[in-house]
């Protein structure tokens, strides 16, 4: 609802002079008070007002509101966020949640995922899937021991805070820079939506996800919630919003 009509716009000026006349009074300058009264007095006389006041300017409305309300639940120690499992800096998962393996769900809309790429002539494949608190764990000291802790924490969760110990994360084809930019990075870009998946640590928000760009990891959230986050992608012009932005979460080590 990019343009606004006239009865919107007279719509808008009776709201704010009837719900809001403290507005009103603010925007007419004493001087300009029909002979210098003051309109907040309390007579039952309708005061004049000379000038229609200006109208602050309004933000675009889009035609629907796809940023949803919050509500943050924990059952048995796992965090979801208007129903949806998280797993970031912010909300860790218990040690010994092991879902064991990819869920049945993440792996046949990944099959699905797979298969309609390879009709495009692609080859989509899992590098890595479900990895336990255990795996995590040492994947994550490793990288320390090589890079420093402040490094690692810049690509590798530590343990308790992977998404692939939720069994709905997946890294495809391989797990370097060198994936960005391929066909494959592009197609999925294009079309994991339709299956449900999300790209989650997007380029440039890794002050958001806390992750560097990472074309190779996708995360599974259900085909309605990837085409809501697409849509809310839209609405704000930004077309890598993060699942943080969406729920309006953070990600960071609270400790
Ligand atoms: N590379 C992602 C952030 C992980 O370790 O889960
Ligand atoms: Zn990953």
């Amino acid at each position: 609802m990019k343009k606004y009509t006239a009865e919107i716009t007279a719509l808008i000026i009776a709201s704010v002079c009837s719900v809001g006349l403290t507005s009103c009074e603010r925007n007419v300058p004493a001087s300009e008070n029909s002979g210098g009264n003051d309109i907040s007095t309390t007579s039952s006389e309708t005061p004049e007002i000379s000038e229609i006041p200006e109208i602050p300017e309004i933000p675009e409305i889009s035609e629907t509101s796809p940023i949803p309300e919050k509500k943050i639940e924990v059952i048995d120690g796992i965090t979801y966020v208007n129903g949806i499992l998280i797993a970031n800096k912010s909300y860790s998962l218990p040690s010994s949640y092991n879902p064991g393996g990819l869920t049945d769900e993440t792996y046949s809309a990944f099959e699905e995922l797979s298969y309609a790429a390879s009709v495009d002539g692609l080859d989509i494949y899992i590098s890595s899937g479900f990895r336990s608190y255990e795996t995590q764990d040492e994947i994550y000291n490793n990288y320390v021991y090589w890079n420093g802790q402040e490094v690692a924490d810049t690509f590798s969760a530590r343990p308790g805070y992977s998404e692939h110990q939720t069994g709905l994360a997946i890294d495809v084809n391989t797990i370097d820079d060198s994936f960005a930019g391929t066909p494959e990075a592009i197609w999925l870009e294009e079309n994991c939506t339709d299956y449900g998946f999300i790209i989650r640590y997007p380029q440039g928000k890794q002050d958001i996800t806390g992750y560097q760009y990472e074309p190779w990891h996708i995360r599974y959230v259900g085909k309605e919630v990837a085409e809501a986050l697409r849509d809310a992608s839209i609405s704000a012009g930004d077309p890598t919003l993060t699942l943080e932005e969406y729920l309006g979460i953070d990600s960071y080590y609270h400790n």
